[in-house]
């Protein structure tokens, strides 16, 4: 017997019949699912997006998003708030520092969802209009900018220093403001200020 007249299995076929229907049931389920009047919660699950709602810079956001969406992620890519900034990604360099509840946290290593309805302050939120906040103006009168990437991350960290602690002392700047420059000796010119606020 040719392999092409050999009967094909019964069991074979119920499989491959139930696969089909299968399939068929997904493409007729799926845009019934995807009616606009359906509730949110429903077609954001449907997308694999979660809700996510928090306040950043002062203004309450709602937005559907990946549940494996990072804090950084959220703020740079859906928020187009491009001043934090990500260098390392592991929670080790402190660059893409914010300011979260009353605390510097490192938005490259906490997932968006675990910012659900907190208040978030970055970069861009300590501006007062057009004027720089008294840290940021350290920063260019001390000449601290250096070639500028971190320069955010160092700001918020000394911002949610000073929040905290208003007259830190050298260790205590030199441990939360000098997480990239770890081996440094001595307080940058442009953190002394921050004694002084
Ligand atoms: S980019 Fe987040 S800690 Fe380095």
């Amino acid at each position: 017997m040719k392999k092409s007249d050999k009967p094909v299995d019964p069991s074979r076929r119920k499989i491959l019949k139930g696969v089909s229907a299968g399939i068929v049931g997904a493409y007729s389920i799926t845009p019934k699912l995807n009616a606009k009047n359906l509730p949110q919660d429903i077609s954001d699950s449907i997308e694999g997006k979660v809700k996510l709602t928090l306040t950043v810079n002062g203004k309450k956001i709602s937005k559907g998003i990946k549940p494996n969406t990072t804090l950084a992620e959220f703020i740079r890519e859906e928020l187009h708030l491009t001043g934090t900034k990500l260098v390392c990604n592991q929670g080790e360099c402190g660059s893409c520092t914010v300011f979260m509840d009353g605390n510097a946290v490192y938005s490259c290593h906490l997932l968006a969802l675990d910012a659900d309805g907190t208040d978030v302050l970055t970069i861009e939120g300590l501006l007062d209009k057009d004027e720089l906040h008294s840290i940021q103006q350290s920063f260019v009168d001390e000449d601290g900018l250096q070639c500028g990437f971190c320069t955010p991350g160092q700001i918020m960290s000394a911002y949610a220093l000073l929040k905290n602690n208003s007259n830190p002392t050298d260790e205590e700047i030199k441990k939360e403001c000098l997480v990239i420059y770890a081996d440094a000796a001595h307080i940058p010119k442009y953190l002394i200020p921050l004694k002084m606020q």
